[in-house]
């Protein structure tokens, strides 16, 4: 029989907010980790570039330096933790860890949307575990949720909301406390949005994650470059009062559906109908909703960013791997739920071919004939008009905002439209249109 390791070493690289929380889960989670795994798991080295900040938390002489390849070539180190974010150096230092054949975690959501698969392949040849729970949905643990709950199922779709700043920020706005930039100030002031919100308040950080989770529930690999993104810059508080006058929550959400001719992947401002769930969602939380074809729906909500929640997922992928260490076995399960030849690289289906139902703001002069000009315009694409609404108090300037609620729509006539519509004398401001999810979880 081979003698059991009592102790499974850790080393963190980047003591960010993220390895803050880890140091402090791993101290005092200590007894109850150790319960579970029967030995200890101890964090043995630290490298930071940053060796003199207080982060709050005391550690042993000698265990923070500088030196990242050293720390992954220590013999004391079974597991290497990577937080710095970014591409490089961050997949060196995850590659230099697995062809050692240790264990590697990380919360690198840019780096695995677009290296996952060339990283997992690497973990699969050298029997080790590529652990990145916490690059998506924060604490929610949706990767293993997926891989292995749900690994008797076909998934169909998954959609939510994966970035928890531009949440905070809709749902904020949806309670009247301010602009999109007011609200986003505030925020930075509290620390709740980074100095350069631009990957959260873009879509980025939720199309890194959309690629993610394509590749875990459906076994394909998409090129996040093809993958529509819209941000929530343009969101007004005008927008967010017709949504809640019309019965819908303006979220931003990332939509991916599996169909036989491609991967239908998306992130966009959505009027998302109040008697669904996601709806609901508030504050910095994310909620992801999957849809299979056993199970239906299924939903998994939580704090998706943060310090100590986003740690809990870094420290269970240890766990994971500790298990490994100690059972001297390579992981029973792929990163990504099958082996890395099994994904395929999928097309993304252009956006321009897909049909949504959309609300539509126009700034118009208010003179008789503009209304019939544009709907004129609208026929001519063949794009129905289900209601319009025009409120004649809110006029300014002799402007008006009126608003339509189209059928659902070709994306690439809408488009044409708009731009007929926006070079109008009469059309005062650039057309504001938001998809409307009326069948969320509904494949069609
Ligand atoms: N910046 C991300 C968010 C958290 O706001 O959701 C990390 O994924």
């Amino acid at each position: 029989m081979v003698a059991r390791k009592k102790q499974v070493g850790v080393g963190l690289i980047g003591f960010g907010t993220i390895g803050t929380g880890v140091v402090k889960i791993l101290r005092d989670h200590a007894r109850d980790i150790e319960a579970r795994l029967g030995a200890q798991l101890k964090l043995v080295r630290i490298a930071d570039l940053d060796t003199r900040t207080d982060r709050g938390v005391r550690m042993d002489k000698g265990v923070l330096g500088k030196d990242a390849h050293g720390l992954i070539d220590d013999s004391r180190v079974d597991v290497v933790v990577e937080l710095i974010g970014g591409t490089e150096p961050a997949k060196s230092f995850i590659t230099r860890a697995l062809l050692q054949g240790k264990a590697a975690v990380t919360a690198n959501k840019a780096l695995l949307s677009v290296h996952g698969l060339e990283l997992a392949k690497i973990a699969e040849k050298h029997g080790a575990l590529l652990g990145y729970e916490a690059s998506t949905g924060g604490g929610i643990p949706i990767i293993r949720s997926i891989r292995e709950a749900l690994a008797g199922d076909r998934n169909r779709e998954v959609y939510g909301i994966v970035n928890g700043t531009a949440n905070y920020i809709l749902s904020q706005m949806t309670k009247g406390a301010g602009s999109f930039d007011e609200v986003l100030a505030r925020a930075q002031a509290m620390g709740l949005a980074e100095a350069d919100p631009t990957y959260d308040v873009d879509g980025i950080d939720s199309l890194h994650k959309l690629a993610i989770l394509v590749a875990v529930a459906f076994g394909k690999k998409i090129n996040p470059a093809r993958v529509h993104v819209e941000g929530i810059r343009h969101i007004s508080t005008a927008d967010i009062a017709y949504a809640t006058e019309f019965g819908y929550t303006i979220k931003l959400l990332a939509v991916a559906r599996d169909t036989p001719v491609g991967v239908e992947a998306r992130v966009h401002p959505t009027m998302v109908p109040n008697s669904h769930l996601l709806s609901q969602v508030g504050g910095a939380f994310n909620a992801i909703a999957l849809q299979g074809d056993a199970l239906g729906t299924s939903l998994y909500y939580g704090q998706g960013a943060g310090m100590m929640p986003t740690a809990t997922a870094v420290v269970a992928d240890a766990i994971d791997a500790a298990r490994c260490v100690l059972g001297h076995r390579a992981p029973s399960v792929p990163p990504f739920g099958r082996p890395a030849r099994e994904i395929r690289v999928a097309k993304v289906l252009p956006m321009a071919d897909l049909a949504h139902e959309h609300y539509v703001r126009f700034k118009l002069a208010d003179k008789p004939g503009v209304l019939a000009k544009i709907t004129a315009i609208l026929a001519k694409e063949e794009i129905g008009i289900a209601t319009v609404a025009q409120h004649e108090e809110r006029a300014v300037r002799g402007a008006v905002p009126v608003v339509i609620r189209t059928h659902r729509v070709v994306e690439g006539a809408l488009k044409r439209a708009l731009n007929r519509i926006d070079v109008l004398k009469d059309c005062r401001a650039r057309p504001v249109s938001i998809r409307v999810e009326e069948r969320l979880g509904e494949r069609n």
